[in-house]
């Protein structure tokens, strides 16, 4: 993964992300990136501080101007048509920073490019990111049942890949906006698992 190590990464992300973002976005994202090292260690992804630099870097474009995202697709030739606005920044920010700072990794990119949406085929650790992003989410932070939460994502990743999706499709539905069918497989996904392992 280029010339730096994942230490490296982090250390620099670490310094570079409070740039791009306001501070309580911040925080949310230092929350994920603890989370999704958590989960990556419970759930044995050989990698967890992978996880924890896929965590720092998610959400770096999340607050920037559609014309940065836009003008990032048209470069790198992406193809947008069907993407809600909210998943911009999942789709733009591996862009940023192969563009800014020559972080190329394809697990990188897939965890941080699935971790709005879902995805119909998702690895490790898409799941952990998406669940992480839940979990450290500010709506969570006010919830008395977040540790049960972690907890029962610990156990069964499926259950906040659920409550994601869950929460996602419903927040949706009550502004009568479009739901995404990755978003839907993902939701159908993770309760059919939940089911079978109850
Ligand atoms: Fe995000
Ligand atoms: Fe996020």
């Amino acid at each position: 993964m280029n010339e730096k190590t994942i230490e490296e990464w982090i250390s620099f992300f670490e310094v570079e992300v409070p740039n791009h973002v306001t501070e309580s976005r911040w925080k949310h994202i230092q929350r994920v990136a603890k989370l999704a090292e958590s989960l990556a260690i419970a759930h044995k992804y050989p990698e967890p501080k992978k996880a924890y630099l896929v965590g720092l870097c998610h959400d770096t474009t999340k607050q920037k101007k559609a014309e940065v995202h836009e003008s990032l697709f048209s470069e790198f030739g992406l193809e947008m048509e069907g993407i809600p606005f909210q998943a911009y920044h999942a789709y733009s920010a591996p862009l940023f920073l192969q563009k800014e700072y020559g972080l190329v990794d394809p697990e990188i990119r897939s965890a941080i490019q699935n971790h709005t949406l879902g995805s119909p085929k998702p690895s490790l650790l898409d799941q952990i990111v998406y669940a992480a992003d839940f979990l450290g989410s500010d709506y969570c932070q006010k919830q008395i049942e977040l540790e049960n939460w972690i907890q029962n994502t610990k156990e069964n990743l499926s259950f906040g890949i659920f409550m994601k999706a869950f929460q996602t499709i419903s927040f949706l539905m009550e502004k009568k906006e479009v739901i995404h069918p990755h978003t839907f497989f993902t939701y159908n996904h993770a309760l059919q698992s939940l089911k079978e392992t109850k």
